[in-house]
């Protein structure tokens, strides 16, 4: 018998549950593997809380949101316990150890992906699976969650039509999606935004004003603005990369703090640009505008269709590679098929979206205005 341990780690998201299945029930009817699973990511793993993952346990939660595990964002390498942070790998090893797993299979997004190498650089054999419904871990065609995601904001961009067209109002949704466009993009492409604003192209707050103007000489008098929570004018992207120049030109640990702490506090005022966003269109084209911030709504409840079936096709592979004896990769989407990359090929990149990608081009041909 093969002893797996499994954890999910980071933000959740629709889709987690089936992949769990998918791992489980393969491992049982298909492999000789037997599960067990720890709660709260890797907090779970260091205070070793888990519990077997049999087929009674896995039974039922295919189209459940959430994750039956729990999830935290702790990171093993810097872990507040006992009110500081530590470095908790040796403690985590102990456990794998303990429980004579021959391997780890660690669920999550960008920040996970580093957290499991972390953990393979302490010995620990590790396979990882990419969930997120930011779409941005780097060597997959796309990532768990992600679908259903684009759905909710879709869904949320059509019902937010009708009213602003009842209230010939500009209202502006923004989307999750960290540093990447995919949501955003992806939803205000099918939703049929007027505006999308995203990370990779930073926005003139007049050009948005004059498309929005335009619509309205047009005869149309309101418009949807989709903007990614990670977008940003071309003024303060401007101040945000000298700022990171200053980080990198510091001759010593004084200035480079100090830079680091500037940084930060520009990150701090941008909570709230969105509202920002909002009263500068109301100045500049005379119209009502309305927020509506999606949030974690987006990474709530069923997952689509399309998550489920890519959940129990990741844990099925993972299963299938860990009977194979792989480790140390992701197992990751290419094409039809679920094939292992190499983990070290996926820390620390960041995919964006290509400025020249088809869904950039698409929202231009279809004439929405992408703020540059
Ligand atoms: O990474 C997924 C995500 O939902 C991002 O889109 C968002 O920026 C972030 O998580 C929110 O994080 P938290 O769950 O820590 O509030």
């Amino acid at each position: 018998t093969i002893n797996v341990g499994v954890l999910t780690a980071g933000g959740d998201t629709p889709g987690l549950n089936a992949a769990l299945r998918g791992l489980g029930k393969s491992a049982e009817y298909r492999y000789d593997l037997q599960l067990v699973g720890f709660y709260d990511g890797f907090r779970g793993l260091l205070q070793d809380r888990c519990i077997l993952l049999d087929e009674s346990a896995l039974s039922g939660i295919l189209t459940l949101g959430g994750t039956i595990l729990g999830t935290s964002r702790d990171k093993p390498r810097k872990m507040i316990v006992g009110g500081k942070y530590q470095d908790m790998r040796d403690a985590m090893v102990e456990t794998y150890n303990k429980h004579h797993l021959d391997v780890l299979v660690c669920m999550g997004g960008g920040g996970t992906q580093k957290n499991a190498f972390s953990l393979m650089e302490k010995g620990l054999n590790v396979l990882t699976l990419p969930k997120t419904i930011d779409n941005d871990i780097a060597n997959t065609d796309v990532t768990l969650g992600f679908d259903t995601a684009l759905g909710i904001a879709t869904d949320a961009i059509d019902r937010l039509h009708s009213t602003a067209h009842s209230h010939h109002r500009i209202i502006i949704v923004e989307v999750m999606g960290h540093n990447a466009g995919w949501l955003a993009l992806g939803a205000g492409v099918a939703g049929g935004a007027d505006v999308i604003l995203i990370p990779e192209i930073p926005f003139d707050p007049d050009n948005i004003a004059q498309a929005i103007m335009e619509r309205s000489r047009s005869g149309k008098h309101f418009s949807i603005v989709a903007v990614s929570e990670g977008a940003m004018s071309i003024h303060d992207h401007k101040h945000e990369n000298e700022l990171k120049e200053e980080i990198t030109l510091a001759e010593n640990k004084k200035e480079k703090t100090k830079a680091k702490e500037a940084l930060e506090a520009f990150y701090a005022g941008q909570s709230g640009k969105t509202m920002r966003l909002a009263q500068d269109l109301e100045t500049l084209t005379g119209l009502e505008a309305r927020v509506t911030i999606l949030g974690y709504v987006q990474r709530g409840g069923t997952p689509s269709a399309r998550d489920r079936l890519l959940g129990s096709q990741l844990g099925g592979a993972a299963a299938a590679l860990i009977s194979e004896g792989v480790n140390g990769a992701m197992v990751a989407v290419k094409g039809q098929e679920m094939k292992p990359v190499p983990l070290k090929s996926v820390v620390n990149k960041l995919r964006t979206v290509p400025t020249d990608h088809i869904w950039v081009d698409t929202a231009r041909r279809v004439g929405t205005c992408l703020g540059d």
